[in-house]
C-alpha cells in the first residue's frame, strides 16, 4: 500500500480527537452502528479469531439494566450518550475458526485444550478490536467515551449470564455464559464545549526504546 492518510485524517483519528463525556442531542442510527462493525471487522486478530463482542445499548430500557453496573462517575455520562457498546470477548471463540482460519484445522482443538490460551488471546484480540472500534467511529465523524468503571460480574450476569436474552440483539447468541465484558464504550457526537485541557502524552522517550 504505502500510502498515508492526511493530515485532516490523522486530526480526526488521533490528535484532535478526545474522550467525551458530554454529549450533543442527536442521535445514533443503527444504519450508522452497522457500518462501524463492517469497517472495525478489519482490524487484524491472532488466528483472524475475532473474539470480539459487540452489545450497543441504545434503548433506555438497556441502559437501565446497565445502570446498576456502572461507577457512580460513570452514570450520567453513559446514561445521556446515545450509545453504549458493552465490548465483550467470547470465550468459545475458537469454534469460529473452521471457518475463519480454515488453513489451519488444528487449531479449533488447540484452543480447546488450552483454556490459558484461550483466555489470554480472547482478551488480548478483544481489548485490539475495542481500540479498532474507537478509530472506526472517529473515521466514521463519532465521539467515544471508553470506560472501565464498572462491576464485571453484574455486567456478564445481567447480559451474557445463562438463559438471559441478549437486548437488542436479533438472536440470543450468547446463551451460555461464556461472554464476558471487557469494556464500556459510549458513543455519539461530544459537546466539545465541555471538554477539559488535554493531558500530556509520554514522549516518545519514555515511552519507547529503539535497539
Ligand atoms: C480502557 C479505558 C478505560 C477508561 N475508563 C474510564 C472510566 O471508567 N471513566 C472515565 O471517566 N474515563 C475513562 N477513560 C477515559 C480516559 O481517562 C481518557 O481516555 C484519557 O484520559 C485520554 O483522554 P483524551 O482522549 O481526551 O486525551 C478510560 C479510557 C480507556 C481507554
Amino acid at each position: 500500500m504505502g500510502q498515508t492518510v492526511d493530515e485532516a485524517a490523522l486530526d480526526i483519528l488521533f490528535r484532535e480527537a478526545r474522550t467525551h463525556t458530554k454529549w450533543q442531542p442527536r442521535p445514533v442510527s443503527d444504519d450508522l452502528l452497522r457500518d462501524l462493525y463492517e469497517l472495525l471487522k478489519w482490524g487484524p486478530t491472532s488466528a483472524n479469531a475475532e473474539p470480539a463482542r459487540f452489545v450497543f445499548l441504545r434503548s433506555k430500557d438497556s441502559k437501565e439494566r446497565l445502570r446498576p453496573a456502572l461507577a457512580p462517575l460513570n452514570v450520567d455520562k453513559t446514561m445521556t450518550a446515545p450509545v453504549t457498546v458493552i465490548v465483550a470477548y467470547d470465550l468459545k471463540f475458537y469454534e469460529h475458526l473452521p471457518e475463519l482460519f480454515p488453513q489451519n484445522p488444528g487449531m479449533a482443538k488447540l484452543f480447546e485444550s488450552s483454556p490459558d490460551m484461550v483466555e489470554t488471546t480472547a482478551k488480548r484480540n478483544s481489548s485490539l478490536q475495542g481500540a479498532y472500534l474507537i478509530m472506526a467511529a472517529r473515521a466514521l465523524g463519532l465521539d467515544c467515551g471508553p470506560m472501565s468503571g464498572f462491576d464485571h460480574g453484574k455486567v456478564d450476569e445481567e447480559f451474557f449470564a445463562a438463559g438471559k436474552p441478549c437486548f437488542g440483539c436479533d438472536q440470543e447468541f450468547f446463551p451460555e455464559g461464556h461472554v464476558k465484558a471487557n469494556f464500556l464504550c459510549n458513543l455519539g457526537y461530544g459537546d466539545p464545549s465541555s471538554l477539559h485541557p488535554r493531558l500530556a502524552r509520554l514522549p516518545f522517550n519514555e515511552a519507547c526504546s529503539l535497539l
